[in-house]
């Protein structure tokens, strides 16, 4: 008996590409990057990581791409949980911007490979400075965990896809345990809010598979984006971090152009390009901010754009509002990046599958860009 059978679709355990495997794997590298981080008393432990909040006042987050995008989040859960303040910054431009960095100042490097020259630099800069360095990277032998102070791994598994997706969610669930782990030591954490944020991180895998059993809708939406020449992602606050992945994600593997905007920000510019039938994707989960960015959609509406919004599940009224809703579960307010970038996950994916493009290997892009 002879079996033909391809090595290629072997690893890529059926799926049609590496990147649709990789979103799939969430659910696992999520719970893979939490395990041992959670004792049975709900705290969050970093065993032999000797990092004490005294010893800096502030925090710098540097990646490039993704890992930055990563980083914009991770500075809005330190600051909410710790309220030590951060900056973030691209490598490529903290290392030539002459920062305020010394020795009170630690220094997070975020890179899934942890081998980017430009986040290498950084680092190096860093320690010229005298700070300290953590790493948050997926290969813990790279050239950054090396060089770095203390490394924290994410559990991510080898990611062949050029474009992002379970790297990028390892590095958020990384930044809310090490901000609820740093909030612990400082001494900032409710016991009952650090118990109720212990439990929401534990339900988010299994959300995640919840969203990617229901991807019918958003095959029918990346259908009627594909020949679009732009298009829009807006939100406010971590809507808008997420807004920026979506936008990257879209770009790199689709072709089509597309541009985040913090939705606040619309009317001083971005509103000059929203014409008839221009698509908008409104991310909308804090529910703080709802009304406000309810009212921003409202604004593009009126100029004839088609809304795609991606809010939680209780806002079942956004219907009223917008052309479509795909709805996320329910979670913490800090934690629904990790829900809301899935479904732009899989219309980034969609879109460039609808158009025939090389998914795996987008043009012009390299996975690891080991040179300035
Ligand atoms: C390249 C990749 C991006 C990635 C970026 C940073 O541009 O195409 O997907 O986000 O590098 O890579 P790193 O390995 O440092 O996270």
């Amino acid at each position: 008996m002879r079996v033909d059978w391809d090595v290629d679709q072997v690893e890529k355990g059926g799926f049609e590409h590496f990147m649709l495997k990789e979103i799939h794997e969430q659910p696992l590298t999520l719970r893979k990057t939490m395990l041992d981080r959670i004792n049975k008393e709900n705290d969050v432990v970093f065993e032999g990581l000797d990092l004490t909040p005294a010893d800096f006042d502030k925090i710098y987050i540097i990646g490039c791409g993704t890992a930055y995008h990563a980083g914009l989040i991770g500075k809005n859960v330190i600051e909410k949980l710790t309220r030590i303040p951060v900056e973030v910054d691209i490598a490529s431009e903290f290392r030539y911007r002459d920062p305020i960095v010394n020795d009170k100042s630690l220094v997070i490097v975020v890179s899934q490979s942890g081998e980017t020259a430009d986040t290498l630099a950084a680092l190096q800069e860093s320690h010229r400075r005298g700070a300290k360095v953590l790493a948050i990277t997926n290969v813990p032998s790279s050239t950054i965990a090396r060089d770095a102070d203390y490394v924290v791994p994410t559990m991510a598994g080898p990611e062949i896809a050029v474009a992002s997706t379970k790297a990028y969610t390892a590095q958020l669930i990384t930044f809310y345990l090490l901000g609820i782990y740093l909030a612990q030591e400082k001494g900032t954490l409710d016991d009952l809010y650090r118990v109720s944020l212990v439990q929401a991180l534990k339900e988010l895998p299994m959300q995640v598979e919840n969203i990617l059993d229901d991807a019918y809708e958003l095959k029918l939406f990346a259908q009627s984006i594909k020949n679009k020449k732009n298009l829009f992602f807006i939100g406010r606050g971590l809507d808008f971090a997420v807004a920026l992945e979506g936008s990257l994600k879209l770009k790199e593997i689709s072709y089509i152009h597309s541009e985040a905007y913090a939705a606040g920000e619309l009317k001083h510019g971005s509103l000059a390009l929203v014409e008839e039938g221009t698509p908008i994707i409104a991310l909308i989960t804090q529910q703080d901010l709802y009304e406000k960015t309810v009212s921003n959609i409202k604004e593009v509406k009126a100029r004839g754009a088609d809304v795609m919004g991606i809010t939680l599940e209780v806002n079942v009224d956004l219907f009223n509002v917008v052309d479509e809703v795909c709805f996320i579960p329910k979670t913490n307010a800090l934690f629904t990046p990790i829900l809301s970038v899935v479904p732009l996950q899989l219309i980034s994916y969609y879109t460039s599958l609808a158009l025939g493009n090389d998914i795996d290997k987008p043009r012009n892009l390299a996975k690891s860009v080991t040179v300035e």
